[in-house]
Parts: structure tokens; sequence; C-alpha cells
């Protein structure tokens, strides 16, 4: 299985767990992880969910050979399912990035509570490089967070940053030594042990109600986009030289 989850001392652990893929996250993976969030939800022995990876990996984003075997559609993405899950968790959502968070895997960040980073890690949305559009309300999250010209250089030219440079922009917390990470991570969702849950899930309906509205429209657009964009050629050719461990040549098009 390669997602691990279990529910320890308050703190529901979402472990992505495919190293021989660098974490790669397939179609069954993100249903696994959308249960286990709705599971957490659901338990009043919950207090906190952590979502973690491997040492040198926190993930490699989506599977690209699922997107080119399966290229999923709007309503029926597996992906939209985790995200529809994360975004609708009341509980507070702690990540550890535990290495490279590509894709999805920084997408995902910018609707955690919390999120700590390795000092080895490095982030990258290169969807544009991979002939997509970024997705799940990136393109409005990151202009907000860190202006236009800086959200350009990393959702257009799809350029990585370290954690150091996500906390600047607000994206993380902070950045330890890569071995403290999920120890730390999982100190700050155990706090949660000993606050009020009424009070804790209110206060995070409220801090992301106004929000809200506009990421979901955000949401849809990017992700209707998104499904053109995994049928062009331009994805086509990023996806076979990826597999083909050449670069991909954009000149065609
Ligand atoms: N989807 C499918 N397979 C992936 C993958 C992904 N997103 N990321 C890595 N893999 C696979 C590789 O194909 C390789 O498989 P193989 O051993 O069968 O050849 C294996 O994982 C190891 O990857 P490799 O690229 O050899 O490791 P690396 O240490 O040199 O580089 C990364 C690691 C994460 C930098 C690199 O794999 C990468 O850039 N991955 C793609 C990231 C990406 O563009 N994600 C966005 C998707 S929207």
């Amino acid at each position: 299985m390669s997602i691990k989850s279990a529910t320890l001392n308050g703190v529901a652990t979402i472990e992505i767990a495919r190293p021989e893929k660098k974490n790669a996250i397939t179609a069954a993976m993100y249903a696994a992880m959308a249960e286990a969030l709705v599971a957490a939800q659901g338990d009043a022995a919950v207090r906190a969910v952590l979502i973690t990876g491997q040492p040198g990996i926190f993930s490699s984003g989506n599977d690209i050979e699922d997107f080119m075997q399966r290229p999923p559609s709007l309503t029926e993405s597996p992906a939209f399912g985790f995200m529809k899950a994360l975004l609708g968790c009341d509980k507070p959502v702690v990540a550890a990035v535990t290495g490279a968070a590509i894709g999805i895997g920084t997408t995902m960040l910018l609707h955690c509570d919390f999120v700590y980073v390795s000092d080895e890690a490095r982030l990258a949305m290169p969807f544009v490089s991979l002939g997509l559009v970024p997705e799940f309300a990136s393109s409005l999250v990151l202009p907000r967070l860190l202006g236009n010209v800086r959200a350009a250089e990393k959702l257009l030219l799809g350029d990585p940053f370290t954690g150091a440079d996500a906390v600047e922009a607000g994206i993380a917390n902070a950045v330890l030594p890569a071995a403290e990470v999920v120890r730390h991570a999982r100190r700050v969702a155990e706090r949660f042990n000993s606050l009020p849950p009424g009070a804790v899930q209110e206060t995070k309906r409220l801090l992301r109600r106004a929000a809200r509205s506009e990421l979901m429209e955000t949401i849809a657009l990017e992700g209707k986009v998104f499904g053109e964009r995994l049928q062009s050629g331009e994805a086509k050719e990023a996806f076979s030289a990826f597999f083909q461990k050449r670069q991909p040549d954009f000149s065609k098009f």
C-alpha cells in the first residue's frame, strides 16, 4: 500500500509511501488519502491530521503515467476528491515536507494549516513545462501571497524554491533539519489534544470562510483548463520526454 494511515495520540497520520517512484501519487493513492481525511473528520478521537512523506521526498506530484493512461476529467478526478476532502477538513492539517515537493506536492501545502519543511526540500510547480496549467487555486493563492512577478517565477517558469523561500512567502511556518521535521510537525499536531476541539474547528471554518467561494470557483476553472491541457500535444510530448529521460521538444507547437 502506498498510503499508510494510522491514528496515534489524537493525530491521524497520512504517510505517502511510494519511494521507488519518488512518492508520485496515483488515482488509488488520492482515493486512499481522501478516505483517510474523511475518516479523520468523522472520528472524535482525532484532533489533528498530519500529512508526511519519506526521507528526501514528500511527493513528486501526480503520477505522470496515470496522466498518460487515465487522464482525469474534472468531476471524476481522484485528485479533485482528495483536494475536496482537504479543503473540507475542519480539523487542523499539519504537513511535514520531508523532501522534494513537486506539482500537487506543493499545491496541497497551500491548503494545509501548518507547513514545516525540511532544510533539504525543494518545492516546485512545473506545470507549464509539462504543457499544463496551475491547479487547485494556486493561480489565485500564489499571486496574493507573493505578488505577480514572484508568482510568475514559480508558475510561468516553474522555478524551484527552498523551504526558506516558502517561509518568506507565507507558504510554510518554518524550516527544520531533515531529521527533525516530522517530529516537530507531530508535536504541533499533538498540541490540539489539549485545546477545545469545538473552538478549534469553528475557528478554522471562520479562517477559511471568506476565501472559500473564490477558491472553489478558481479550482473549477483551473480544472477545466487542466483537463483540456492533458489532451494537448504539448503535454503528450512532455510526458513522453519524461519517461524517455530526454528534454522535451516544443519547437513544433
Ligand atoms: N510520475 C511517475 N513516475 C515518477 C514521477 C511522477 N511524477 N516522479 C518520479 N517518477 C519515477 C521515475 O520515472 C523513476 O522511475 P524508474 O525508476 O522506473 O525509471 C523513479 O520515479 C525515480 O525517479 P528519478 O527521476 O529517476 O529520480 P531522481 O532522484 O533523478 O529525480 C525527481 C526525482 C522528483 C526530481 C524527478 O523524478 C522528477 O522531476 N519527477 C517528476 C516531477 C514532476 O514533474 N511532477 C509534476 C507532475 S504534475
